[in-house]
């Protein structure tokens, strides 16, 4: 076991501070308070440490994922809109080579077709869609668990 606590970022991205109004038919009903109050809560359960960040632009996204750098663990990022077309945000994502997941509230492959391709999924250990809110919580958990030597 670690005698330190492992540090999570966890990463917000645009339109994701609309939750709960933004087509809660697609995202649900829960706005992003609630989520990072669960992430929180999971947080606490597995031991670990996080900081929530959210932002609405590319720029920052990327200057918060190279922060990372020598101050967390790992990531669990939801890219967001810029999942499908920012090479600069997979770009830092590969420059750091953090632990990291990817979150998609909806399931990106049952919509529409400029959604079904991810430019992040190929430089992170693992991507969860279409679960909600739930897959910020088994992002976590996987991290978790990798932190702990898993995947064997
Ligand atoms: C999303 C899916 C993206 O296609 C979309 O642009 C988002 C949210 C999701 O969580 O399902 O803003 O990442």
């Amino acid at each position: 076991m670690s005698l330190t606590t492992k540090q999570v970022l966890v990463i917000h991205g645009p339109n994701l501070n609309m939750l709960g109004q933004r087509e809660p038919e697609v995202y649900g009903s829960l706005t992003l308070d609630t989520i990072n109050a669960r992430l929180r809560e999971k947080a606490v359960a597995l031991g670990v440490t996080i900081t929530i960040v959210q932002t609405n632009h590319e720029g920052v996204m990327v200057e918060t994922i190279q922060s990372a750098l020598g101050q967390y663990d790992g990531i669990v990022i939801n890219p967001a809109a810029f999942t499908h077309y920012s090479i600069a945000v997979r770009d830092a994502l590969a420059a750091v080579a953090l632990p990291a997941i990817e979150v998609h509230l909806s399931n990106i492959y049952c919509r529409e077709e400029f959604r079904h391709h991810s430019v992040t999924a190929p430089v992170v250990n693992g991507q969860i869609s279409g679960l909600g809110y739930m897959g910020y919580l088994l992002a976590l958990e996987a991290l978790a668990a990798l932190f702990n030597g898993g995947k064997n």
